[in-house]
């Protein structure tokens, strides 16, 4: 292995960057060129990249977003965008890219593989939504923006007797929401996995306050509905004040966790070693706290469910 290409694509997560800097010196500790394509798979499609070595990828490793830019590319949805990509690997001569993404870019990166191109991924998502890993890129660092908001919160609705709904992110997986609850004692969450009905919250809330208890935080996944909506709901049908605050994109900014930025640097290394050792379709990640490579078709086809210790002690404390 001679040159490799590696890109950052889909939504941003802290600890692509400490991922860059892995598969970079990796890169670089083996005698092998690497050059970083921007704006995800838009900058492969046109061909725009810059020269990463190990100085290039200095001070990066402390810092949110990425250096190389993210989109997610409509051009490489379509088959003519996916052949130019994998012409564009050809010309440049590289022996191989490595992805770091989530769901939707690891889906391009097999897509890309089955073009003759060997690509190795790294699973990189606030949302930790894909199979067969414990916890991807940037999910550490979002859940923890979310426990400080929450805390946070919490003083408040203490203080005013308020019902807080808080939306945090995960489109299709409530990963975020399940643990961000966990860790700040929240009374109710809402996922887009565990089936939940409205009545039956509004009898518990009203329970809840015949009981005395006057404050409650409902912490719900953007993929299970609306915090605003459900705001108004609670409020007009319960004598409580009910406020909502939708977190958004604070919770894929800023410095990576200790966590990311280690679970960033041995997945990036064992990218290139992957690529190096002649694998191609797979993702690197940790599964028991073990670096693994796992398939990358399974990663993107198969649903990583919450984990259920995590969702049987919810129900157990949030009482
Ligand atoms: O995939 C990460 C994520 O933050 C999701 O939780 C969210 O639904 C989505 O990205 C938002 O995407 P965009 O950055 O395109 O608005």
């Amino acid at each position: 292995m001679k040159r490799i290409g590696l890109l950052t694509s889909g939504g941003d997560a802290s600890g692509m960057n400490a991922a860059i800097r892995a598969v970079a010196r990796t890169a670089a500790s083996m005698g092998v060129e690497a050059v970083g394509f921007e704006r995800g798979y838009d900058g492969l499609v046109s061909n725009t990249w810059v020269e990463l070595n190990a100085r290039s990828v200095s001070g990066i490793l402390e810092l949110g977003g990425t250096m190389l830019k993210s989109a997610r590319s409509e051009l490489f949805r379509t088959e003519e965008g996916r052949k130019q990509a994998a012409l564009v690997v050809q010309q440049n001569r590289l022996d191989g890219m490595v992805i770091i993404g989530g769901n939707g870019s690891q889906t391009g990166g097999y897509l890309l593989g089955q073009l003759g191109v060997p690509v190795v991924g790294v699973a990189s998502t606030i949302d930790n939504d894909l199979y067969g890993f414990d916890y991807t890129i940037g999910f550490d660092t979002a859940v923890n923006i979310a426990i400080d908001a929450i805390d946070r919160i919490r003083d408040v609705a203490e203080s005013h007797d308020r019902v807080f709904v808080v939306e945090v992110m995960g489109r299709d997986n409530g990963s975020i929401a399940l643990e961000a609850a966990l860790a700040t004692g929240a009374d109710i969450v809402l996922t887009p996995e565990l089936p939940f009905s409205i009545p039956k919250l509004i009898t518990r809330l009203h329970d809840d306050v015949m009981a005395h208890k006057k404050h409650h935080i409902i912490v719900m996944a953007e993929g299970a509905g609306h915090a605003e909506e459900l705001s108004h709901y609670i409020s007009a049908n319960l004598p409580v004040e009910c406020r909502a605050t939708v977190l958004g994109y604070v919770q894929r900014g800023g410095s990576p966790t200790r966590f990311d930025r280690i679970l960033a640097s041995t997945s990036g290394e064992a990218a290139v070693v992957a690529l190096n050792e002649g694998h191609s379709g797979v993702v690197a990640g940790t599964r028991d706290g073990h670096i693994v490579l796992q398939e990358t078709l399974e990663a993107v086809t198969r649903r990583n469910l919450l984990k259920p210790e995590l969702v049987e002690l919810l129900k157990r404390v949030s009482i």
